[in-house]
C-alpha cells in the first residue's frame, strides 16, 4: 500500500510518499522563509498555494510513480496556523476527489512520534517534540498520547526565532542562534523558567532582548547562555517525564530537535539514566509529508477514514485529544 502524506501546519508545504513496508519513497518540502521578521500566515498560505503542485509533482517523480499508484492521500488536519491548513486540505481534497482516493486527516504532532517508531527501534518513547510553534513532552500512557510538560507561553523555536529577528537575522532563526552560540565562550546568567512539568521562554526573552541592547554582552555569548539555558530547562522536565512514566527511550522531534547542543543534552542526560535516546535525520525532525504519509497509512489500517465532508482543519486540536487506536491497549 502506497501513501501520499501532505504536510502544511506552519511554514513547510511537504508532500512525502510511504509504503506499508516503512520504505520512505519521497519526502520533498518547500519552506517559506524571510531575511528579517517572522512568518506572515497569509504570505506563508500564499506561498503553499504558489509550489503545492510542483512539490507533489516532484514527491512523485522521486518515487518513480504516478498519482494512479498511490492507495491513500494523508494530509495534516491539526494543528497549526489556519491559513496554511487550508492549503494542504484543499490540495488533498481536490486530488482524492479527482482520484477517487481514500482520504485521511491526521494529528502532526502524532505524526512527528510515528515516524520516529517507524525509522527507529524505539518501541514506546518519550517524545521530546520542539518545533517552532510547539514545545511538547508526549508520551503514551491510557489509550492516549498524553502531554507531561509543555510551554507554557510559546514554542522553543518560535522563542529562538525572535531572538534572531532582535539580532537582525532572518527566518528561521534557530540554526543562526546554533552558529552563534558554537563561538560563545562566556555563561552569562539567565532566569531558569521551570514550573512544574512545564517551562516559559517569554521572561527570558525579555531578558536577554534587554541584556542585548545594553552592549555589555556579545551576540555569541548570548546565544550560547541562552541556548544553555533553556535546553537545560527542557531537557529537566524531559527526564522527570521519563522517570515518571517509567520509560527508558527517548526519541527527538521537530525542527529544533536539529540543534546539535540540544542533542547532546539529551544523549548525556540519557546515558546518565540507563535511557537509549534516539534522533532522526534533519529531514524527519522537521515538518515534513512522509511522516503525515506514515501516520495516515498506520491509521487507515485500523479502518479510520475521514469522508471528504469531515475533511476541514482543526487548528486547535490537542494531542490528547485524539483515540490512539492503531496501538495496543496497556
Ligand atoms: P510545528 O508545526 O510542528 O510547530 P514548525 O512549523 O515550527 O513546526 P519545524 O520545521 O518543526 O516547523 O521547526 C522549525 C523551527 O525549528 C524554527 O523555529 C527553527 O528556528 C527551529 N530550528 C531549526 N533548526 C534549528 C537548529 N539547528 N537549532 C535550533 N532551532 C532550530
Ligand atoms: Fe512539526
Amino acid at each position: 500500500m502506497i501513501c501520499l502524506g501532505i504536510e502544511s501546519t506552519a511554514h513547510t508545504f511537504g508532500a512525502g510518499i510511504v509504503t506499508d513496508k516503512k520504505q520512505v519513497l519521497s519526502n520533498i518540502r518547500d519552506v517559506y522563509t524571510t531575511k528579517e521578521g517572522g512568518i506572515i500566515p497569509t504570505r506563508a498560505a500564499e506561498h503553499h498555494v504558489e509550489c503545492f503542485d510542483k512539490v507533489i509533482k516532484k514527491a512523485l517523480e522521486t518515487a518513480q510513480i504516478s498519482l494512479k499508484d498511490i492507495d491513500l492521500i494523508a494530509f495534516s488536519q491539526a494543528p497549526g496556523i489556519g491559513h496554511t491548513l487550508r492549503i494542504g486540505a484543499m490540495a488533498a481534497r481536490a486530488l482524492a476527489v479527482l482520484e477517487k482516493k481514500p482520504l485521511i486527516g491526521v494529528n502532526h504532532c502524532i505524526a512527528h512520534l510515528e515516524i520516529g517508531r517507524m525509522i527507529t527501534k524505539a518501541k514506546d518513547p518519550v517524545l521530546l517534540y520542539v518545533s517552532g510553534a510547539n514545545t511538547q513532552i508526549i508520551a503514551y500512557e491510557g489509550g492516549k498520547y498524553r502531554i507531561f510538560g509543555e510551554t507554557l507561553d510559546g514554542g522553543l523555536g518560535n522563542f529562538l526565532d525572535q531572538f534572531a529577528r532582535d539580532l537582525g537575522l532572518g527566518f528561521p532563526g534557530g540554526p543562526k542562534v546554533e552558529e552563534l552560540a558554537k563561538k560563545g565562550k562566556r555563561y552569562i546568567e539567565l532566569p531558569y523558567v521551570v514550573k512544574g512539568m512545564d517551562a516559559s521562554f517569554g521572561g527570558i526573552l525579555t531578558n536577554v532582548k534587554q541584556k542585548l541592547k545594553s552592549g555589555k554582552y556579545s551576540k555569541e555569548d548570548l546565544c550560547y547562555s541562552l541556548q544553555e539555558t533553556v535546553f537545560a530547562m527542557i531537557v529537566e522536565t524531559t527526564e522527570r517525564a521519563m522517570a515518571h512514566t517509567g520509560k527508558n527511550e527517548l526519541l527527538l522531534g521537530g525542527g529544533v530537535a536539529c540543534n546539535k547542543r540540544l542533542q547532546q543534552m539529551c544523549k548525556k542526560m540519557c546515558e546518565e539514566r540507563g535511557a537509549k535516546c534516539y534522533i532522526l535525520e534533519n529531514q524527519f525532525n522537521v515538518d515534513n509529508g512522509a511522516q503525515i504519509a506514515w501516520l495516515g497509512l498506520i491509521m487507515h489500517k485500523t479502518g479510520i477514514k475521514t469522508r471528504i465532508e469531515d475533511a476541514i482543519i482543526n487548528p486547535y486540536e490537542r494531542t490528547d485529544d485524539v483515540e490512539v487506536k492503531w496501538r495496543d491497549k496497556k
